[in-house]
């Protein structure tokens, strides 16, 4: 089965992107297309992007660096959950992206987006010309939780049924795009 990486934006102490994070990891491993891999950028912790050439020659200098291109290298497809940031999508995340090139090409992304009335539409909206940028093919389909605290209790988000819904047919087309997009990722040698 095809890898799907579940990416935490989110690194700060009491972020509500770790229940967010698991609740849609687990809709994906029920889901049953994809095995689900979660990558916690606050576990994965890269410093600022300090490698002297670009992404592109994959000539990394750090260990760092190349540890974080084999574990993106291994994924087929990602979800990327991300909170609202002063109308954008956090650090940390951008770093993350910025750090690689190749590794993200061809691979078919989705957004799970929270905040307070725009639900993280802005932020979702920032991050899509990045992605069209390393070639990654970002989905329509997409959730969009506003308030988000409001569905948390006990440090578990408890969904409604929009947002059920809006995961599955986002699952749904990230498994269709995926197996549709196994050809040019195949070309890539770099
Ligand atoms: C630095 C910062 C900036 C924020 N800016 C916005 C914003 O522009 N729009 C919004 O809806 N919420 C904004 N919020 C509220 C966040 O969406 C909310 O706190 C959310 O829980 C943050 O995600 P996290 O807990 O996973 O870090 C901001 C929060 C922080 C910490």
């Amino acid at each position: 089965m095809p890898t799907l990486q579940i990416i935490i934006a989110s690194t700060r102490q009491g972020r509500v992107g770790l229940p967010v994070g698991r609740w849609i990891a687990e809709r994906a491993a029920a889901h049953g297309a994809f095995d689900v891999d979660v990558v916690d950028l606050a576990e994965v912790d890269l410093p600022l992007m300090d490698e002297p050439n670009h992404p592109r020659l994959r000539q990394y200098t750090h260990e760092h660096t190349w540890e974080w291109s084999a574990r993106v290298d291994r994924a087929d497809a990602f979800v990327l959950v991300t909170p609202e940031y002063n109308h954008s999508f956090p650090a940390p995340l951008k770093n993350a992206l910025d750090h690689l090139h190749h590794e993200w090409a061809y691979k078919p992304v989705g957004i799970v987006s929270y905040g307070g009335v725009a639900a993280g539409t802005r932020a979702k909206e920032a991050l899509e010309p990045v992605l069209g940028a390393l070639r990654m093919s970002a989905v329509v389909e997409s959730v969009n939780i506003p308030f988000v605290a409001q569905f948390i209790e006990d440090g578990e988000l408890r969904p409604n049924d929009v947002m059920e819904a809006a995961a599955d047919a986002l699952l749904d087309e990230l498994a269709r795009v995926e197996a549709a997009l196994r050809q040019l990722r195949s070309e890539v040698t770099a």
